[in-house]
Parts: C-alpha cells; structure tokens; sequence
C-alpha cells in the first residue's frame, strides 16, 4: 500500500505533523536525511500508519500519485536543496508544500521553478510550536490553488478548531500563506515584548516576584485579554528551577534570539512604507538584548535612575492593564494594516477578516480578542486601522492616559519599554491631523531642491530658501 502523504524532515516539528496526520487516517510515508530522526519518529508510533523512509527515491516510490509531500526542513539553503533533489524525481501533478517559515519571496521563486516542471507547489505557515503540530496547528496557505484543494481535506482535519471551523485559511497565490505568516509573528513579537515590558516594570519598577507577576498576568488572562502568550507566561513565571530552586525565568540568560520572520515583516513592511513601528521596536529589543556583554559595560559607565517606580502598586495596575491592553491591540491593528498594504504592492489580496478567523486558534497570537477583530474587518474589509473600529477604540479612550502613566514612568525610572512607548507614539502622531512634516519638506527642499506641496494650492512648488529667507 503506498502512503497518501509524506513528510520530508523529521524534527520535532515534522514528527509531529507526521503523527498528526495519520492519527486522522491518513497514511504517512516519512524522510529524514539523517536516519535517527525518522527512527526516533517510528520510535514514538504504536499503530498510526507511518511508513518510514531512508532514501529519497524509497521515499517518492513510497508515495501515491500524484505526490502530496510536505517540507518540514529549515528556511533558506535546506529548502532549496531539498527542492533541487527532490523536483527531478516527480512527475507533473505531484504537489510540494513548504511548511516552514520561509521567506514569501523564496516561495514565489521556488513555485515558479515547480510550475515550469509541471508541479503545484504551496507555501504554508504553520503555527503552534510543537504542540500544535501534534494537537491542532493554525495553517496559512498559499500557492496553487489547484494544488491545495488536494490536501485540504487533510489540512481541515489535523487543524485546531478556532471560531467557525478549523484553522486553515487559502490566502491566495504565490507567497500568500508565507506572507500572512510573516505578518503573524511580526504581531508575535510585538507581543511577547510587551509582556516583557509589563514583567520589567513589576519586576525592576516594584519589586515583584515571578509569582507575584504570574498573578497578576493569571487575572488580565481571565477576561477579554485572555491569549496564548499570556497564558504561557503565567506559568513560565511561576516554574521553579530544579537545580536551583529559585525561579526558572530568572535563571535564563536575558538574550533573545531570532530567527529571522519578525525582521522580514519588518523590512517588507519598510518596502511597503506600511507603519508596523511597534513590530520593528520588538525586532530592535531583541537586537539590543543580544548585546549582553556590551550592556554589562554600559551600565557601568552610563548612570540612570534607580529602576525604582514610586507610585502606589494598586494605582500603577490598573494603568499597566490598560496599557498592556491597547499596545496588544496595536500590534494586531499595525500587522493587519501590513497585510493590507501588502495587497497593492505585492497582488495579494487578503480576506483579513478570514485571517483574523484562521488566527483563533492553534496559532502563537491565538487571543479571545480575534473573534472581534474579525467582526470589525467583516463589517469593513479595508478597514484601515483595527483601532478605528469598535471596539477597538473604547482600548485607545481607556488605555492611553494609562499608557501615558506607564510610558512616563518607565522613562523617568529608566526602564526601557520599547513597544509600549511606541504604541504611544505611533497612535499620537497617527491622530494629528498636522504634524511637523511640513518642515522637514521645507529643509529636503532647502538642502535638495526636492520640492514640496502647499496646502492652500495643488502643485509642487520649490523656493531658493538662501535667497527668499535673506528678505
Ligand atoms: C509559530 C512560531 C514559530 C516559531 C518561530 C519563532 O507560529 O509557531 O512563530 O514559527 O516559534 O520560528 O521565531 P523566532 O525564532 O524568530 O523567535
């Protein structure tokens, strides 16, 4: 009996897709270029149906036609190696689906390589972590539409279930599915940072304890801020660590690493001129945080205030709710507005309120929050700031003197609150009908003869300033 449906790259991730997929009845054949990883798989099966691969040929020969092969090998160079062994051993009509966090430009490239050999190619985002892979993932696709039609039975039923079904979503051709992943953790960022925030200001600013925080996070997750990502910090900071016996978190060394999607959104969304300052803060901390040794040095030379915050806690809460609670809705408003963006620039053309739908469950930024944002984006598909909807709004009328609390303090303790400070920001200069742009017109015009516009009258107009300011 050939497999229905073989996975390419055996980690932890594509082991448990592997398991996934054949606990929902459908046969698995399984490569791995290094054999452990496809032993350690056969090691973890009792009766799911999972034939185990040790060459890529046994691997294609294994398969039904025409092929549905899923990769599950690390962005970049693996891919495109694994893509050039494998093309030449189909045949047209097989179909190969990129499930990793590849770049969205990587993927356009590699579909037009697959449809000159007469194969659909997809490229999907899968999000959940490990969990998720094995339980339920959140799946974002894009690429031949033909081609996804094929597996998307498969797709609906290893899926989470979110609001109206399971989380999958078809965003359209080429890069689509890897795009709207890119945006998703690009809003990831933004929010794990300013959960980090919230830590260093109860932490640093008043003295709390990692399960005095855990408490604290434990009762904003109870109402309408309830998410994932709150979820798990609630119980990272309550986790001891065993050799120690104090607290896991505090134990970690305070470096973030990266693998590369949060950067992408953000320098699509430079390319783009789409206004994500918040997502590109969160790539920047992690930046900054990377330079441990650096840091250590600085603040030995560059003296601050005491990281002290001298305001009633209880008071200080309430703020830091507020504040928490319209930065996140920002980080959402400002990666939908990218996927908006992107849709001109690029051709996509993404339902959004479909994505906030797919978004619900299984996924990293899955948050009770979605199920709204998809109601905002249905009453207005192009909407242009989430914010601007309701309910969206009441989070700015009743979050931003909080987020102005918090934001003063943090800065006059000498906390650094990257995200939050430019969620403030970002959304005073978004709702000032005029700011000081107009100089700046004035000084490229000065210095560059690039012109500028009047508001009185249409035109572009340019004025020998030496001259005229002589007068
Ligand atoms: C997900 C995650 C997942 C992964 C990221 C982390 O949606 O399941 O986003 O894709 O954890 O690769 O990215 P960084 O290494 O860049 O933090």
């Amino acid at each position: 009996m050939k497999a229905q449906f073989g996975i390419i790259g055996l980690a932890t991730m594509g082991q448990n897709l592997a398991l996934n997929i054949a606990r929902h009845g459908f046969s698995v054949a399984g490569y791995n270029r290094s054999p452990e990883r496809t032993k350690a798989l056969m090691e973890r099966v009792q009766d799911e149906p999972i034939l185990p691969t040790y060459s890529l040929r046994e691997f294609v020969v294994a398969l039904k036609t025409p092929r549905a092969i899923l990769l599950m090998v690390q962005a970049g160079k693996p891919v495109d190696e694994v893509v050039s062994e494998l093309f030449p051993l189909l045949e047209p009509g097989d179909l190969v689906i990129d499930g990793g966090n590849s770049h969205f430009s990587d993927t356009e490239r590699r579909i037009r390589e697959a449809q000159s050999r007469g194969l659909f190619y997809l490229g999907v985002g899968i999000s959940g972590g490990e969990a998720g892979a094995l339980h339920g993932p959140a799946i974002m696709a894009g690429g031949d539409q033909e081609g996804y039609v094929r597996v998307e039975p498969i797709f609906k039923s290893i899926a989470a279930q979110g609001l109206d079904g399971p989380c999958v979503g078809y965003f359209g051709p080429g890069g689509a599915g890897h795009y709207v992943k890119m945006v998703h953790n690009g809003i990831e960022y933004a929010i794990m940072q300013a959960i980090a925030e919230c830590y260093d200001l109860l932490k640093r600013g008043l003295g709390f304890s990692p399960p005095e925080i855990s408490e604290i996070f434990s009762e904003w997750n109870q109402g309408e801020l309830e998410s994932y990502l709150l979820e798990i910090t609630v119980n990272i900071l309550r986790t001891r660590d065993p050799e120690t016996g104090g607290f896991l978190v505090e134990a970690i060394k305070d470096t973030a690493e990266q693998k590369g999607t949060g950067k992408w959104s953000t320098q699509d969304a430079l390319d783009l001129g789409a206004p994500t300052p918040t997502i590109a803060e969160a790539v920047f901390a992690r930046i900054v945080s990377a330079l441990k040794e650096e840091r250590l040095a600085a603040e030995r030379i560059l003296a601050g205030p005491e990281p002290r915050l001298p305001i009633p806690p209880g008071e200080f809460l309430m703020d830091l709710k507020r504040a928490y609670a319209l930065a996140v809705v920002t980080a959402y408003s400002q990666g939908f507005r990218q996927l908006r963006d992107a849709t001109a620039e690029h051709g996509y053309d993404f339902p959004l309120a479909e994505v906030a739908r797919v978004w619900t469950g299984g996924c990293i930024i899955r948050a009770r929050l979605l199920a709204e944002m998809r109601e905002a984006f249905r009453r207005e598909p192009s909407l242009p700031l989430l914010l601007l909807a309701e309910p969206f709004r009441q989070f700015w009328k009743e979050g931003h003197e909080s987020l102005r609390n918090v934001v003063c303090a943090a800065h006059k303790a000498g906390i650094p609150v990257p995200a939050m400070s430019s969620v403030l920001n970002f959304l005073d200069a978004y709702r000032t009908g005029r700011l000081p742009a107009n100089l700046i017109q004035a000084q490229r015009d000065y210095f560059g003869a690039h012109t500028y516009e009047r508001l009185d009258k249409p035109g572009k107009f340019h004025t020998h300033w030496e001259e005229a300011s002589r007068c």
